[in-house]
């Protein structure tokens, strides 16, 4: 009978990484609240939201007017207007002096992209927080009431990620810190309008469990005929 062949000589433990650990493009995010040193940020944004919404025509907010009006002593973040600022770097945050907000602790996440992402605007958005931090969207939001519920809720007023930023799971990051809070606060719902051609965001919304309202309208009285109408007796 043939003696069995020796077994084989331990293998080195091999050096080369398996497809799936291979290094990939780490995304570090930060949800925070706004501050009066974002305002040009926001400008900035809210912009280039107008121009998406080709409202560019109606679009006549300036830094100054939302330093005025956003950041007031009264505007405490939740009660009143509040913004949340999504910030991404390729870097783990350093800063720490959102950290020790009383309203709001900064919610962070790695992110792993297949592929790194290329901001042509990045030294527009480039913050002083840190090694390479740029802005990369924001929401802002205020509380509502609803009379049915009995509770309060929060009225989304926009959302908006930067283009390069967008399907890389940001906006659902945004939406999500809000309704986190709503859900915090024991309020009863979050709701937005969106315009009825903007097919990308309403999908979007679906995809998260929103339902979009067939039959509601929206109505505005502004400009002239809030002037006149306010001026009746
Ligand atoms: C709408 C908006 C905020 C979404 O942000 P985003 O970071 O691109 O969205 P996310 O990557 O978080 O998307 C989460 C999920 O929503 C769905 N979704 C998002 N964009 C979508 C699109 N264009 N088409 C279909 N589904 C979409 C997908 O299911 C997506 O998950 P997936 O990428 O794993 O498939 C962003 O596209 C944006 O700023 N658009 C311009 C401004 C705007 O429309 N604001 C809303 C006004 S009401």
């Amino acid at each position: 009978m043939a003696a069995a062949a020796p077994p084989p000589p331990p293998t080195e433990p091999s050096t080369k990484m398996p497809e799936t650990a291979l290094p990939r493009h780490p995304v570090f995010t930060r949800i925070r609240l706004g501050t009066p040193s974002d305002v040009p940020y926001i400008h900035k944004l809210m912009y280039q939201m107008a121009v998406f919404e080709r409202l560019t025509h109606q679009f006549s907010a300036t830094e100054s007017s939302y330093s005025s009006t956003l950041f007031t002593p009264t505007n405490q973040p939740f009660q009143s207007i509040t913004i949340f600022i999504l910030e991404v770097s390729p870097n783990p945050f350093t800063d720490t002096h959102f950290d020790n907000n009383p309203f709001y602790k900064p919610s962070t996440k790695v992110v792993n992209l297949d592929l790194p992402i290329d901001d042509p605007e990045k030294e527009l958005f480039r913050t002083q927080h840190g090694n390479e931090v740029f802005v990369a969207g924001f929401v802002l939001f205020f509380p509502n009431y609803s009379t049915f519920l009995g509770k309060h809720g929060f009225y989304v007023e926009d959302l908006f990620v930067r283009e390069c930023y967008r399907r890389k799971g940001f906006g659902r990051m945004l939406l999500t810190a809000v309704a986190k809070q709503a859900v915090k606060m024991g309020y009863g719902r979050v709701e937005w309008t969106v315009l009825d051609w903007n097919l990308n965001a309403i999908n979007f919304y679906e995809d998260m469990g929103a339902n979009v309202l067939q039959d509601w309208r929206l109505c505005r009285l502004t400009g002239d005929n809030l002037e006149s109408y306010g001026a009746t007796d």
